[in-house]
């Protein structure tokens, strides 16, 4: 008799977790409205870049995105791996987008890919004959007692090979001819604000004094931008101001289109809510194509502020996009 009321009590207990298991699974397909067992994949490019590596880190923590990350070279790779805690050899892709994507044979690697969100750049570097003259010109300046340093004299130059034209233009090309080919539903890019100013100062990052060498950062987006939306696909993109590295979420992120953010004081955002809002284009953003700049400001300590989801939701009730006639 003992052993038939044990075998019963057994009973009632496994089909009690038999009933929370399943009750868990069915909430969670319910209330999200989606199935874990189909996640999105998202190709995150120059995910070894300040701003892709925490897009590819938040994707990798929400259940509904399985990221691949495509970086530049083995040593990108390397320092990825080793940073992201999240991030295996599986999930990497090493590919230069300028010299290795073969749009007429796409790397198997990359098939089923349902968007890609694009954050590579050209990256300027420092000349160093500019830093030099800028240090032999400190007694000096400190006799004058001037600035010690003219950060105007200061000059920056792209590696060979990568400057804005090649990357940030035709690299991207490449990228969005790749998403049409393997038919991809959404497109993000990570842009820059200012792109309606030809005559703002990044355009001359990387150009002699005379306005001669590779430059026009901006412009060349700009145009990059001007041909994802001209693909057909499916797109947002964000113009960041400037980025920084802080913390996500402390600050309201502000929204606006065609540069007129700028007339705020601090321009600023950190990268970690820029990740936010690329993230809220898969979701709340998929179904709507928009180009929009962004930035965050502290108004008020005593509210928390919106999510970037809720800002993204917001702004496009407004339907306001960017104005590529400017
Ligand atoms: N810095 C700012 O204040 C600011 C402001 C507004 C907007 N933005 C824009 O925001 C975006 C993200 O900026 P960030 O500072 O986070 O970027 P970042 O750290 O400079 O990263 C750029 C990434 O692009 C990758 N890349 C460059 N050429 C490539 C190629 N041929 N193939 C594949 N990958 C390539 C680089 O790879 P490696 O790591 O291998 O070099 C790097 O990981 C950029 O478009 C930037 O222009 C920046």
């Amino acid at each position: 008799m003992m052993k038939v009321v044990l075998f019963l009590l057994l009973l009632y207990r496994l089909m009690k977790l038999c009933t929370a298991w399943g009750s868990n699974i069915y909430t969670l397909h319910v209330d999200n409205g989606a199935d874990i067992q189909s996640q999105s994949r998202v190709l995150v490019t120059g995910a070894a870049g300040r701003t892709g590596r925490l897009v590819f880190e938040k994707l990798k923590k929400d259940i509904y995105f399985e990221p691949i990350a495509l970086v530049r070279t083995e040593r990108s790779a390397r320092n990825l791996i080793k940073s992201c805690d999240l991030c295996g050899l599986e999930h990497v892709f090493v590919c230069d987008v300028v010299k290795d994507l073969n749009i007429d044979e796409p790397p198997e690697e990359l098939e089923g890919i349902d968007s890609m969100i694009i954050c590579t750049s050209a990256v300027p570097i420092l000349s160093k004959r500019s830093l030099f003259s800028a240090l032999l010109k400190i007694p000096v300046n400190l006799i004058r007692r001037r600035k010690l340093v003219d950060f105007r004299s200061l000059r920056f130059k792209f590696k060979e090979k990568q400057n804005p034209e090649q990357i940030d233009f035709g690299g991207q090309v490449a990228q969005i001819n790749l998403a049409k080919r393997l038919k991809m539903k959404k497109v993000v890019i990570v842009s820059s604000m200012g792109v309606t100013d030809p005559s703002h100062f990044l355009n001359s990052v990387g150009k002699n004094f005379d306005g001669s060498g590779n430059g026009d950062i901006l412009l060349w987006k700009r145009k990059a931008e001007k041909y994802l939306i001209d693909s057909g696909l499916s797109y947002t993109i964000i113009h960041p101001g400037i980025l920084t590295d802080g913390e996500p979420g402390l600050e309201e992120i502000l929204i606006d289109v065609d540069d007129k953010l700028i007339e705020y004081g601090d321009r600023s955002i950190a990268r970690a809510d820029v990740s936010s809002l690329c993230v809220a284009a898969l979701t709340v953003g998929k179904e709507k194509n928009v180009s929009f700049d962004c930035i965050s400001s502290n108004f008020d300590n005593s509210f928390s502020p919106k999510s970037a989801e809720e800002v993204l939701t917001d702004f496009l009730l407004s339907g306001k996009t960017a104005n590529y006639t400017l």
